[in-house]
């Protein structure tokens, strides 16, 4: 029996319009795989655009195979879901609580609080202190009150912090004062007191200083009396084939596990061209990155399974990558190509999700503790 994607290229070799061909593929593409899902022992997902799932069956269908989690790449940002001071935009976020309801899939809330995609108001808001702290109060009460049934997971505040683990002089901490985040979670915990609330940042393994701060402020948070509501963190994981090494991303997973604290990969891709050079790309960069992914999901899938809250990979096929958008810059760095064929990454993924690897991931976990 021929592998469906063995058989979608004999289809368009032989098919006389190789629109056939291509109509066959398209219909096998990404789903001819054994789904990520059934073999992780944790929730596997991925960043979505709401309107993609909507108008393109290929990627609706290879997100329901493969993934029970979904978190939205952009629809619940402040400038898509807040636009208008008094106008808010639900279509996309209940769109997706529709989609999810029907699938079954895990919703994860991405993001209440980010000094990035802010609305022209937020920018022109004008008043004291306890006016900008009412404002953010009414943000995430009125999102998290509306989505208590569906999301069960939010990411409260992102990239609070410098990599110096100096704060971030962000519009929020500006207006706010320092102490913005211990309320920001405070908020969200008010809303939905059964959600988990984390925080998510990048370079955490990179960045020693940064994760020292983090983690210095979560147990500030934490030894509040009350305590302040905060379960997890998010390291995004937005890494190239050598940074941060596995050791690395070790150290940090197991200081935020060793305070009890749940655990996400919440954004998690490789990138194949960090700086953007002219290349092409190659078998042996596609090798190289098939085991990248293998030894970062072999060292998540050893954690404990009580802080493990899942790996998402921030999109779908690399021709969906925030890399080729934001960066402006040709990359390969998610599991699907362009035609959401599976590639080596792929497979890397679902190799670290086997039970019993022995490479030195595997081993850093199963040696490590906190
Ligand atoms: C990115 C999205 O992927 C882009 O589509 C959007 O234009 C900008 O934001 N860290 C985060 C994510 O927490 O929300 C960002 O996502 C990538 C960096």
């Amino acid at each position: 029996m021929l592998a469906p994607n063995r058989l979608c290229l004999l289809l368009q070799l032989a098919a006389s319009l190789p629109s056939i061909g291509l109509l066959a593929c398209r219909e096998t593409a990404g789903i001819s795989e054994a789904p990520l899902r059934d073999a992780a022992t944790f929730p596997v997902g991925v960043a979505v655009s709401v309107s993609r799932v909507w108008e393109d069956p290929t990627y609706e269908a290879l997100v329901r195979h493969h993934f029970d989690s979904l978190t939205p790449e952009s629809a619940m940002k402040m400038a898509a879901i807040h636009p208008e001071r008094d106008a808010y935009n639900w279509v996309y976020a209940d769109g997706l609580v529709e989609f999810a309801r029907e699938t079954g899939q895990r919703l994860h809330g991405h993001v209440l609080v980010w000094h990035e995609d802010l609305p022209g108001w937020v920018a022109t808001f004008q008043g004291d202190a306890s006016a900008w702290s009412a404002m953010l109060e009414e943000h995430i009460t009125t999102i998290v009150t509306r989505y208590a049934d569906a999301f069960d997971q939010w990411d409260v505040v992102n990239e609070a912090f410098e990599d110096d683990g100096t704060l971030r002089h962000t519009i929020w901490a500006e207006h706010l004062g320092e102490d913005y985040v211990a309320a920001c979670f405070q908020w969200a915990g008010a809303a939905d007191p059964g959600a988990k609330l984390f925080y998510n940042d990048f370079g955490l393994a990179s960045s020693p200083q940064k994760l020292a701060a983090v983690l210095e402020m979560v147990d500030d948070l934490r030894s509040r009396e009350p305590p302040v509501p905060i379960h997890g963190i998010g390291l995004q994981m937005h890494v190239d084939l050598e940074h941060p090494t596995i050791e690395e991303v070790a150290h940090a997973a197991g200081a935020i596990a060793g305070r009890g604290l749940l655990v996400r990969f919440s954004e998690l891709d490789v990138a194949l061209n960090p700086g953007g050079e002219d290349i092409d790309l190659s078998s042996a960069l596609l090798e190289a990155q098939r085991e990248r992914y293998r030894e970062i999901v072999a060292f998540y899938a050893g954690l404990p399974d009580e802080v493990q809250a899942g790996i998402t990979v921030w999109g779908v096929s690399d021709a969906d990558s925030w890399m080729r958008l934001e960066a402006g810059r040709m990359d390969w760095p998610l599991l699907f190509d362009e035609a959401y064929q599976a590639k080596p990454a792929f497979f890397g993924f679902a190799a670290g999700l086997q039970p019993g690897d022995t490479s030195p991931a595997a081993t850093i976990t199963r040696s490590w503790r906190p």
